[in-house]
């Protein structure tokens, strides 16, 4: 096939969900599973890359060639990401991070004593934003944009204020699309604005399809 190789470049993935302790047995979560990012580091390893993926709660298994780090709240994912960006040719965000955490974290469990709860949050930073920011020229960084409205409006808006080189438009409202499904429905959108339409497709294919539009880049 004409596949390009990634011998030689380094990949990092993020997949999965983060999860927001609010007490010692309750946290804030999302219906991610991981099998969008899990597909892209594998098919990333598939194609010779050294790939860590960084990795919410999930109940899947990545290849033994892939360096996991799993990790559970967003500020564990920021650090362990900020970390391995440094010298990562290609990024590919995937996961779900949480956009809030709880302020402060109940010692105790919480007890049903009112009738309504209160519950703080505090905003987590913006991580890919910030990858964004030290990207370097030959870095490539891509995101996804998971919408339940005004799809393509979002998803651009992202793509530019994040620095990315490819934001992966994600309308989690479609049957069989999105979060914790096999199979996806995406818009692939470039720096011109170029956006290329996809069908229902299995999430391992999909995967192809972004790293085959990755290789495209002059970067590699
Ligand atoms: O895991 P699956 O069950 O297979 O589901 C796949 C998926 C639906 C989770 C995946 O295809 C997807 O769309 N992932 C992005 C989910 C998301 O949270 O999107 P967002 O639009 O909220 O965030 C935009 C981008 O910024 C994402 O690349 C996200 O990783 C990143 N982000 C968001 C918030 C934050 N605090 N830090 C970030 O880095």
């Amino acid at each position: 096939s004409d596949t390009v190789s990634l011998r030689g470049k380094k990949v990092l993935v993020t997949a999965a969900g983060t999860r927001e302790p609010i007490d010692p047995v309750r946290y804030i979560g999302n219906r991610s599973s991981g099998k969008m990012g899990y597909a892209l580091a594998e098919e990333a390893a598939r194609r010779g890359a050294s790939v860590v993926l960084v990795s919410g709660p999930s109940v899947l298994k990545a290849s033994d060639g892939i360096r996991l780090i799993k990790i559970e709240t967003a500020m564990q994912m920021r650090e362990a990401v900020k970390k391995e960006f440094i010298d990562s040719d290609i990024t590919i965000k995937a996961a779900a991070v949480a956009d809030y955490r709880a302020s402060s974290i109940a010692e105790n469990k919480i007890k049903k004593d009112s009738s309504t709860l209160t519950l703080i949050l505090e905003k987590n930073p913006d991580i890919l934003f910030e990858l964004g920011q030290i990207k370097q020229k030959n870095q490539i960084l891509v995101g996804f944009a998971a919408e339940t409205q005004n799809l393509l409006e979002f998803a651009k808006i992202k793509l530019h204020k994040k620095n990315l080189d490819y934001i992966i438009a994600n309308d989690v409202t479609a049957p069989n699309a999105g979060f914790n499904t096999d199979t996806n429905i995406v818009k692939i959108i470039d720096r011109n604005g170029v956006c290329e339409d996809f069908p229902l497709l299995r999430k391992d294919l999909l995967a192809k399809i972004i790293l085959d539009k990755i290789t495209t880049l002059p970067k590699i």
